[in-house]
Formats: structure tokens, C-alpha cells, sequence
């Protein structure tokens, strides 16, 4: 058996063992101190894990709630070109769509809107929101009787848009049309809600018709408001 050396404190210690001393005195040697720096760490740990999914989960929510302040579709309404005005018969009601501009590219084709366009005679068009003044339906146009019928509660309307008969209470809502260089443009896309209940310009609204005396229907519109057009 080999006996150990004692150590004489006032020896001087060899270069190697003077490193290895330094670094053994750094090391906590209190087990207490040792786990407390071990609950800090995890302590730090847990609460960047916490902000780090707790950023996550805020993002779509502060996403849903300040984008429409940054949305880039504030204005959401547009003139469209809707065809060619030789396109649209005279005398005639024709279904055309259009794209409306308030939607985006993962709207497939519900992004695809239909309506009614009458061609009166040259340029004078009226250009009809398909939805049925009641509830919504798409109203169809009949050209034997040259009525517009909806298919849900008996809506009926003439062929300038007026309320004929059946739940609907007023007439067919207009777009905002005009003619530029031989093409009809309606104005479309955001539709008037209870929040915001004009569009700009607003859809106007064909009321019921009122025979004069030579039997000729005379046609009154108004915008959303109710105010003659
Ligand atoms: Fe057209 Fe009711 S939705 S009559």
C-alpha cells in the first residue's frame, strides 16, 4: 500500500495543479447555491417557451383585429367592365357576371357575381343586382311574360325593375352604370351592409310603378336612402 504524501502548505504548487486548484475553488461547491442556479435556469427557460408560444397564438388574433386598418381592399368597390355594349340586344334582358373586386383569390367562384342587364335602346341600360328584394334569391327573368320572377316566396318584378308583386317590398336594387368607349361598366363590390349601409355610389332602388292616364308606367328611383335618384 502506497502511503499518501502530506501536503506542506508552504510548498509551492506545481504549474498544472495551481489551474486545477483555481478552477475546483470557481465551482459552487454549496448544493443549495447549486440548485437554486438550476431552478433560475428553468424559470428563464419556461418563460421564453411561454412568450415564445404565447406570440404565436397572438398573431392571428392581432392579424384578425388590426387588418382591416392595413387592409389594402379599404376600398373595395370598383367600375368594372361588365362587355361591349353590342353585346346586350336592345329590348332585351341579358345575364352577364362579373368578378367583384371585394373578393380575394381564394373566394373560387363565389367571387363570381351574376346580374341582370336591360338594354332600353342605344346607350340607356339599367344593369340589376340578381338578389330578390325580399330575402335575397336569385330572381330570374321570363322573357314570354317579361317579368322577373324569385323562385323562394313568388317575388315579382317588371322588366324595369319595380315590384309587381308577392313579399318583395320594393324593387330591384340598381348598380351605378355608365358607357365609355362602347363598353357598359357597372360600379360593384362592397355591398351596403347594417354597419355601412350605402355603398358609394349608392345601389339605387326601382319603386313600384304607377300608371298615368295614357296607361304608360312611369318609373321612380331612388338611391338606398329612399331620396329620388
Ligand atoms: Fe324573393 Fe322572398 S326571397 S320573394
Amino acid at each position: 500500500m502506497m502511503e499518501e504524501e502530506a501536503m506542506n502548505p508552504n510548498e509551492p504548487l506545481a504549474p498544472g495543479a495551481e489551474i486545477a486548484a483555481e478552477s475546483t475553488a470557481e465551482q459552487p461547491q454549496n448544493p443549495a447555491e447549486a440548485a437554486h442556479s438550476r431552478r433560475a435556469f428553468l424559470f428563464k427557460l419556461a418563460v421564453a417557451l411561454n412568450g415564445a408560444v404565447g406570440a404565436l397564438l397572438a398573431v392571428p388574433i392581432i392579424g384578425y383585429l388590426l387588418g382591416p386598418a392595413f387592409s389594402k381592399r379599404a376600398n373595395q368597390s370598383a367600375w368594372i367592365h361588365l362587355g361591349r355594349v353590342e353585346d346586350f340586344p336592345q329590348g332585351q334582358i341579358r345575364l352577364a357576371s362579373f368578378r367583384n373586386p371585394a373578393t380575394t383569390h381564394w373566394d373560387g367562384e363565389t367571387g363570381d357575381i351574376p346580374c341582370w342587364v336591360r338594354r332600353i335602346s342605344g346607350n340607356s341600360f339599367q344593369v340589376f343586382a340578381i338578389n330578390c328584394a325580399h330575402l335575397g334569391c336569385p330572381v330570374r327573368w321570363f322573357p314570354q311574360s317579361r317579368l322577373f320572377l324569385c323562385p323562394c316566396h313568388g317575388g315579382v318584378y317588371y322588366e324595369d325593375g319595380s315590384r309587381a308583386s308577392g313579399p318583395p317590398q320594393r324593387g330591384l336594387f340598381q348598380y351605378a352604370h355608365k358607357v365609355v368607349n362602347g363598353n357598359l361598366m357597372i360600379y360593384a363590390g362592397k355591398m351596403p351592409t347594417l354597419a355601412a349601409p350605402y355603398a358609394q355610389p349608392p345601389l339605387t332602388q326601382i319603386q313600384p310603378s304607377s300608371a298615368t292616364a295614357n296607361g304608360a308606367k312611369s318609373i321612380a328611383v331612388h338611391d338606398a336612402s329612399g331620396r329620388n335618384a
